[in-house]
């Protein structure tokens, strides 16, 4: 028997080559597809792998009557109706740390160019503008980076952070006091995050309980000229209260690299000078890529032989 495997977003080649070496196994990469082809062609296959684009709704694991296995080739599964596949018995599997170096990276880019205004600056020399006032910035020595969500990367956030000698205060429930003096890190709750911080960075995963974690009344606690930023998901911050925070000079800038709706539509928030963006940059590294469809592969390969995920 030949196994059908579907790939469904653009994967690093490379890094999908144990799947196509595989014996008895056959891939199709078959990227853009509309919603109605998808549904169309999904009952033909075993395994099907995604990266964010592709969304792996209730009615598409339905007509999934071969699937045995879903991969993301990437950490958050939020693009994946997981209690459909759990009641149809189909693993989901991830690549929990094949991006958390990229993403921890990118993150600090945005800080930095956030910071010192440097995509503003860019454009305007770009533009033939010899402009040095509009683009004072702040330093990051001394200020405060609140850290909400202080997992894998969080976690790296915090020690490149420490490294340009900002202080971090973090909150996560998981999070201990011993834990966060071990991380170099302030223990806090999110109000204390939220009350203290010169900057604010999310690192959760997109869940009933974080959604729009960053709300109006979540700006309200801030400091005023407090700056955000989010290379985590679209959702956890709402993003007309953002837009109203920026306005009133509540928020002084944002970053970020995932939006509510992508690719973005509305651009509201983004034509705001205050708000720098990158279209979901964060694990778009050569070495990311590369790891994260090698973590997928492997697991998509055990689960058609019968095996157990490492990363279920
Ligand atoms: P992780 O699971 O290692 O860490 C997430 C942390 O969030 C955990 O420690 C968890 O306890 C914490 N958390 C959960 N609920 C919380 C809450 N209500 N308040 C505060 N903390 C809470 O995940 P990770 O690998 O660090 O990834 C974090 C996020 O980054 C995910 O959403 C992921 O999809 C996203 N991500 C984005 C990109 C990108 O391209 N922009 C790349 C990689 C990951
Ligand atoms: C992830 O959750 O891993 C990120 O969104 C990265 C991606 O899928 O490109």
């Amino acid at each position: 028997m030949t196994f059908q495997v579907l790939i469904s977003d653009p994967l690093n080649e490379d890094g999908i080559k144990p799947l196509i070496d595989a014996d008895h196994i056959e891939v199709h990469m078959l990227t853009n597809l509309s919603k109605a082809e998808l549904l169309e062609r999904i009952p033909e296959y075993d395994a099907l792998i995604v990266r964010s684009q592709t969304k792996v709704t209730e009615d598409v694991i339905e007509k999934g009557e071969r699937l045995k296995v879903i991969g993301r080739a990437g950490v958050g599964v939020d693009n994946i109706d997981l209690d459909a596949a759990t009641e149809r018995g189909i693993v989901v599997v991830n690549s929990p740390d094949g991006n958390t170096n990229s993403a921890a990276e990118h993150t600090m880019a945005m800080l930095m160019a956030l910071a010192r205004n440097i995509p503003q600056a860019h454009a305007s020399i770009k533009n033939h503008n010899w402009d040095r006032k509009s683009f004072v910035g702040v330093e990051l020595k001394d200020k405060i980076l609140g850290i909400i969500g202080l997992g894998r990367i969080g976690t790296e956030v915090a020690y490149r952070a420490r490294g340009q000698r900002l202080k971090v205060i973090a909150y996560d429930p998981y999070l201990t006091e011993e834990k966060a003096k071990q991380l170099g890190v302030q223990y806090g709750t999110l109000d204390d995050v939220l009350r203290k911080s010169d900057f604010i960075t999310i690192h959760t995963p997109l869940l009933k309980e974080t959604r729009h974690i960053l709300s109006a009344g979540a700006f309200r606690k801030m400091k005023d000229g407090v700056q955000i930023l989010n290379c985590a998901r679209g959702g956890l911050i709402d993003e007309d209260a953002l837009y109203r925070a920026i306005k009133s000079k509540k928020v002084r800038g944002a970053a970020l690299d995932v939006f509510e709706e992508e690719p973005v539509k509305n651009y509201k928030l983004l034509d705001l000078p205050e708000v720098i963006a990158t279209p979901h940059l964060g694990a778009s590294t050569v070495e990311a890529q590369e790891n994260v469809a090698v973590d997928v592969s492997y697991d998509v390969i055990r689960i058609l032989n019968g095996g157990l995920p490492q990363n279920p």
